[in-house]
């Protein structure tokens, strides 16, 4: 539960932009799952969602924008995933803010699960359709 994920160059868009956001969800998702083995303190915690979804809100914001540009055909579901993603972690926060949990095994899970599904597979079927649209890296 408490492993860190792992990066994987199979994950690459190469479109700088977006492999340098993945690189830095990832490493924010690693932070998460150390604050956890840590015990890190409760604050820090909040801080680090607050962080995530910031940064997240930017990522999908362009990847959506190449969704936009290039007319992929899966783009309706793949916005439905990130704003799916968007409001489970405001759920998870706001639990924690009201002193319901603290960091639980349910949003690592949840966080580990995304990357595994979104990151690793909604993502690269974007990247495969923007690489056969002859997207510049
Ligand atoms: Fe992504
Ligand atoms: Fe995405």
């Amino acid at each position: 539960m408490e492993t860190p994920i792992e990066w994987s160059d199979d994950l690459l868009f190469h479109i700088d932009e977006i492999d340098d956001q993945h690189r830095n969800l990832f490493l924010l998702i690693n932070r998460l799952i150390g604050h956890k083995r840590n015990h890190g303190p409760r604050e820090e915690l909040i801080d680090l969602l607050r962080v995530l979804v910031a940064f997240a809100q930017t990522h999908f914001r362009t990847e959506e924008n190449h969704m936009t540009e290039s007319h992929y055909p899966h783009a309706l579901e793949h916005y439905e995933e990130h704003e799916e993603f968007t409001k489970c972690i405001h759920n998870f926060m706001g639990d924690y803010e009201r002193g319901k949990e603290d960091l639980s095994d349910k949003m690592l899970t949840f966080l580990r699960h995304w990357w595994n599904t979104h990151v690793a597979k909604s993502d690269q079927t974007l990247a495969r359709y923007l690489k056969e649209k002859g997207h510049p890296s």
